[in-house]
């Protein structure tokens, strides 16, 4: 009986019994109780005001005695729910004891901050961190991630970031898991298991928010901010289903997005942020706004002014509002004009308390986390596996790599990004410290610096760079070694936020730089290091091996000191489509297949006879100038093993939902060195109600094969995983004929079929 009476305590229950007791009063303070007795609880003595203070969250940019005295003040007077860039830890424990301490109901602060691939051991950007297909090295690395940040006192950060992003020239590609549905999904449910631990209440735990709520990542020609127009079929099947899983993985946060989707800016997004988020997912926690999205509806021309663009933030589901601060000067006024309903307000702030008390903030409101664990060693290795298996082999004629440490005496290690320590930690670092980078040159020098003698010539000094008289410099030192190793590719603020590119080819005199090194004749291996897919085809060309590295992180030039002198082989694939041109953009594997699609025999540009017919170059879907493929394709990456796959079959022909379909294949490694294969599961369903797409990857495993070795990859796919929202927009599987693929990449032919039956 007394817990039905528990699940069913309503606020206002709780509101009668104010008064009558102290000790119901006091359950707030009680770390048994329940916490939704404990929200209730305290929700029931808070004023108009302490519950529109839980609401605001502020910026806390600058360390000076100003900032600090404003902020202090504000939070004694309950104006605060979260500060976001508290810039350390004293002042982290200062203003939290000022929240603590000094108000009347003591309500914690919740900090924040941008903690996106790691905070002070940085690693690879989260493109990077999707490459290597290792849910379990990306959990380990938000959990590292984690534990540095809770040491200055965060318990909140703003990661992960799962949108789907098919078009590289959005800056923003870079914070992300890449194109794919299934892969993103993972990699959404990794990252808030690892931020959030196994016990909330732990003073190493933070929350996750799932960022950025929702097709933030189909800015309109990749350019940020920009609208979108994502019909709800493809919203459902390809953009919420990474949120969905976040919202399985126990997320505590989501951030509305800054864009307006088919006319409505997602921070007024009803339908997305109620219906959906809390009604079809049931999610208990609380949404945040982007950066004063929620002021920018007016921007967009959805709101008339700051208060209507409170009313309507809120009321589409916006909890809390970062910065621009239309709640905390408008609510009272909404609240006294009935625009926002005071039961609203009472469920939001729920909603925020809820989180605060299920992350143990109330008995453990300061730092308990040993500032000294930041850059542990164990903590460096991480990132470093990190980004070795982050690092995508893409081309390797004649196995120029790996370069055997014995044979070579002499090598140039040139272009700059060789020794950029800054640079290669990419996106999105405001804690990380360069002088613990380690670059390239760190790395080889450390590591094969005894065996192999490096002639360092950066070639350009930074990426944009186009000083002639430094590549020459550097071409006339690559004469006299025996192998060439160029690092070429972005500055770290080249891509992110606002970073958006119209034109993907390497930037400054870095094409010049490569060409001419081709020239020498010397072996040429190009190191890549950027936040997107660039177009390198032409560098592609060059080069006799091609690792792409995109930013790795704090200990990148180590882990590609080994990849190159071949301690350990690349096992990194790609977890987005790599375009021949800007102009085939977007371009992603799993596409629908059109009516005409290409049969690979077309004319292309330089092909086609003067004056020829209208019709006769075939009609099918393809660029002239481009061809109908891709540079490279989701889920390529080589190794320095040779893995062959074969003996592809299902456990049976035909399956009924509820069953588990088990997939095998054959994996040899006919190499000579030993090697990690990202084996990969796509799936095609014939016939829809809907179009469908050609392939879809529906699981990956990664296999570390010896020389000659073979091994059985079993997948295991329940059949509800087929499910798609279909002509009636419910998620269902449908039945008919499928054909299944296991391989390396979403090119792979090696395929069985099987039926679906009702
Ligand atoms: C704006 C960005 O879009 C978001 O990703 C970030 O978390 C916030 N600013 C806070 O810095």
């Amino acid at each position: 009986m007394k817990k039905i009476l528990i699940k069913h305590f309503t606020i206002a229950a709780s509101v009668a019994l104010v008064g009558c007791t102290g000790a119901y009063n006091d359950i707030y303070k009680d770390s048994s109780a329940s916490v939704d007795n404990r929200v209730q609880s305290l929700l029931s003595q808070m004023t108009l005001e302490e519950k529109i203070g839980q609401l605001n969250q502020r910026s806390m940019w600058g360390s000076d005695d100003e900032a600090m005295a404003y902020f202090t003040s504000e939070v004694a007077v309950g104006n605060i729910g979260s500060l976001l860039n508290v810039p350390d830890a004293e002042s982290a424990d200062s203003i939290q004891r000022v929240a603590v301490e000094k108000t009347r109901l003591g309500i914690p602060l919740i900090l924040s901050r941008d903690v996106i691939h790691g905070y002070k051991t940085i690693f690879p950007i989260p493109l990077g961190q999707a490459a290597t297909f290792d849910t379990a090295l990306v959990k380990a690395g938000a959990r590292i991630a984690a534990i540095e940040a809770s040491s200055d006192g965060i318990r909140w950060t703003f990661s992960p970031m799962i949108d789907i992003a098919r078009d590289p020239r959005w800056g923003r590609i870079a914070e992300g898991s890449g194109e794919d549905v299934f892969l993103a999904s993972m990699m959404a449910r990794a990252q808030v298991e690892g931020y959030q631990g196994d016990d909330l209440s732990s003073p190493t735990s933070i929350a996750a928010c799932a960022k950025h709520f929702v097709g933030y990542g189909a800015s309109e020609s990749g350019r940020d901010y920009n609208s979108t127009y994502i019909p709800e079929r493809q919203l459902r099947n390809v953009y919420l289903p990474p949120f969905e899983e976040a919202c399985k993985a126990g997320c505590l946060t989501y951030m509305s997005s800054f864009n307006d989707n088919d006319g409505i800016p997602a921070s007024g997004n009803k339908f997305v942020l109620t219906d959906v988020l809390r009604g079809e997912w049931g999610f208990k926690g609380f949404v945040v706004s982007d950066w004063a999205s929620v002021g920018e509806m007016v921007n967009h021309g959805f709101c008339a002014d700051m208060c209507d663009a409170a009313a309507t933030g809120f009321n589409a589901g916006v909890d809390m509002e970062m910065e621009s601060q239309t709640y905390i000067n408008n609510m009272k006024q909404l609240i006294n004009d009935g625009k926002v309903s005071m039961s609203q307000l009472d469920k939001s702030v729920a909603n925020i308390l809820r989180v605060k008390f299920m992350l143990g903030l109330f008995e453990n409101p300061y730092i308990s986390t040993p500032q000294e664990i930041k850059y542990a060693e164990e903590h460096l290795q991480a990132a470093k596996q990190a980004a070795i298996e982050s690092a995508v082999l893409l081309k390797n004629d004649n196995y120029t790599l790996p370069l055997s440490a014995d044979k070579i005496r002499r090598v140039l290690l040139t272009g700059p990004l060789a020794d950029a320590p800054h640079d290669q930690l990419g996106t999105w670092v405001f804690d990380g410290d360069k002088t613990h980078t380690v670059t390239v040159l760190d790395g080889i020098c450390k590591l094969y610096g005894d065996k192999v003698s490096v002639v360092y010539e950066p070639g350009l000094a930074f990426s944009r760079d186009d000083n002639k008289a430094s590549i020459a410099k550097a071409v006339a030192a690559a004469h006299g070694v025996d192998a060439i190793i160029a690092v070429v590719g972005e500055e770290a603020i080249l891509s992110g936020e606002a970073h958006s590119l119209a034109d993907l080819n390497l930037v400054g005199g870095q094409s010049s730089l490569i060409e001419a090194l081709a020239k020498v004749g010397k072996p040429l291996v190009t190191v890549v290091m950027a936040g997107r897919p660039l177009t390198i085809g032409k560098q592609v060309d060059e080069s006799n091996a091609l690792l792409y590295s995109f930013h790795p992180g704090t200990m990148g030039g180590e882990a590609l000191a080994e990849l190159i002198f071949g301690k350990v082989s690349p096992s990194g694939k790609l977890p987005v489509t790599f375009p021949k041109a800007v102009g085939q953009i977007p371009i992603y594997y799993n596409k629908n297949n059109t009516g005409r699609p290409a049969l690979g025999n077309e004319t292309l540009l330089k092909d086609i006879p003067l004056d020829a017919g209208q019709t006769s170059l075939g009609c099918t879907s393809f660029w002239m100038d481009a061809g109908f493929g891709p540079l490279f394709p989701f889920g390529y990456g080589l190794s320095y093993g040779d893995f062959k796959y074969s003996d592809i079959a299902t456990d049976k022909d035909t399956y009924k939902v509820g069953d588990v379909i088990v997939a095998s294949a054959t994996l040899t490694n006919e190499g000579k060195y030993p090697a990690t294969e990202v084996a990969q599961l796509y799936i095609r369903d014939h016939v829809g109600s809907v179009t469908r797409p050609v392939k879809e990857l529906k699981g990956f495993k990664r296999q570390y094969l010896e020389p000659g070795e073979s091994a059985q990859v079993v997948f295991e796919l329940p059949v509800e995983q087929l499910a798609f929202y279909g002509i009636d927009m419910k998620k269902k599987v449908e039945p008919g004929d499928f054909t299944l693929w296991i391989g390396g990449n979403s090119d792979c032919q090696l395929s069985v079929s099987f039926k679906i039956e009702n």
